[in-house]
């Protein structure tokens, strides 16, 4: 497939090296230009490209920015092609993201992303660390593969989505609707903490919507109290404290 990505940080160049590597045909924009791109992404494959560009003739444009600059992917898919795919990575802490009035007062994320962006979206990715996705896919079979859960309200949307999340190396389980995604939103027992598809329906099931902001804010300052500087965060440590936390 053709798939375009958006951003390049900690999520989207691990996309571009696995989806590369899985033999799509990618390209990615940073907000900076094709030049600032790091050379392992060109190395796996992906083609750097003005984020102007990004959305044109692809079969899928995965999004994986900050949610605050989210408003500004409006523009750049002015081309996307009618049958194009969006899948999006985004989640919300309001200490980084500033606060977000429809968000603080329950509307999913996803479901506010499409409003942005005008055009239905797939959630995946967004609750499994930057680390872990880097390091912890699999072969489909193995028993310690880590799942994912997918959200959209499009079946073929969620069926592109969940196949390409496993070209990534994790189960993609499939978590309903964009409505019901709040159930893998920071602060529920499915965020990002490496679980398998055998325990992953638990932890979306037991997902409490009202006590998920709390704990998402609890351990956000837990991780800041530890690691001043959040680059020294250890995978290991987020994945112990969500659990710890969300479950
Ligand atoms: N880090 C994690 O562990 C993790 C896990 C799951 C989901 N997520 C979510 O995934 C998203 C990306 O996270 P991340 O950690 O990969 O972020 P990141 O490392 O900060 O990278 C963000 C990327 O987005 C690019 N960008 C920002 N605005 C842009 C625009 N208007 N057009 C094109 N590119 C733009 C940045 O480009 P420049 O550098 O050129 O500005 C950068 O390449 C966030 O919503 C985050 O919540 C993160």
């Amino acid at each position: 497939m053709k798939i375009g990505i958006v951003g390049a940080g900690s999520i989207g160049a691990t996309l571009a090296r696995k989806l590369s590597g899985a033999g799509h045909d990618v390209k990615v924009a940073n907000s900076r230009g094709p030049e600032t791109i790091s050379s392992d992404i060109v190395a796996a494959g992906a083609k750097p490209v003005e984020a102007s560009s990004v959305a044109t003739d692809v079969d899928v444009l995965i999004t994986s920015i900050p949610l605050s600059r989210m408003p500004e992917v409006k523009t750049l898919i002015e081309d996307l092609p009618a049958h194009a795919v969006i899948v999006d990575t985004s989640n919300y802490y309001p200490v980084r993201d500033g606060r977000v009035d429809a968000l603080e007062n329950g509307m999913v994320e996803s479901v506010w992303i499409t409003q942005q962006l005008g055009r239905p979206v797939a959630k995946a990715w967004n609750a499994i660390t930057a680390g872990s996705f880097e390091a912890y896919g699999r072969d489909d079979g193995d028993p310690d593969r880590i799942a994912i859960p997918v959200a959209a309200d499009r079946d073929h949307d969620k069926t592109v989505a969940m196949a390409l999340v496993e070209e990534t190396g994790f189960d993609a389980v499939d978590a309903g609707s964009l409505a019901e995604s709040w159930r893998q939103q920071p602060g529920s027992p499915s965020y990002c903490t490496d679980l398998t598809r055998q325990k992953i329906p638990h932890a979306l099931a037991s997902a409490d919507k009202a006590r998920s902001p709390h704990r998402r804010d609890i351990a956000l300052a837990a991780i800041t109290e530890r690691f001043p500087n959040y680059s020294d965060v250890t995978t290991d440590y987020l994945v112990r404290l969500h659990r710890a936390l969300y479950s």
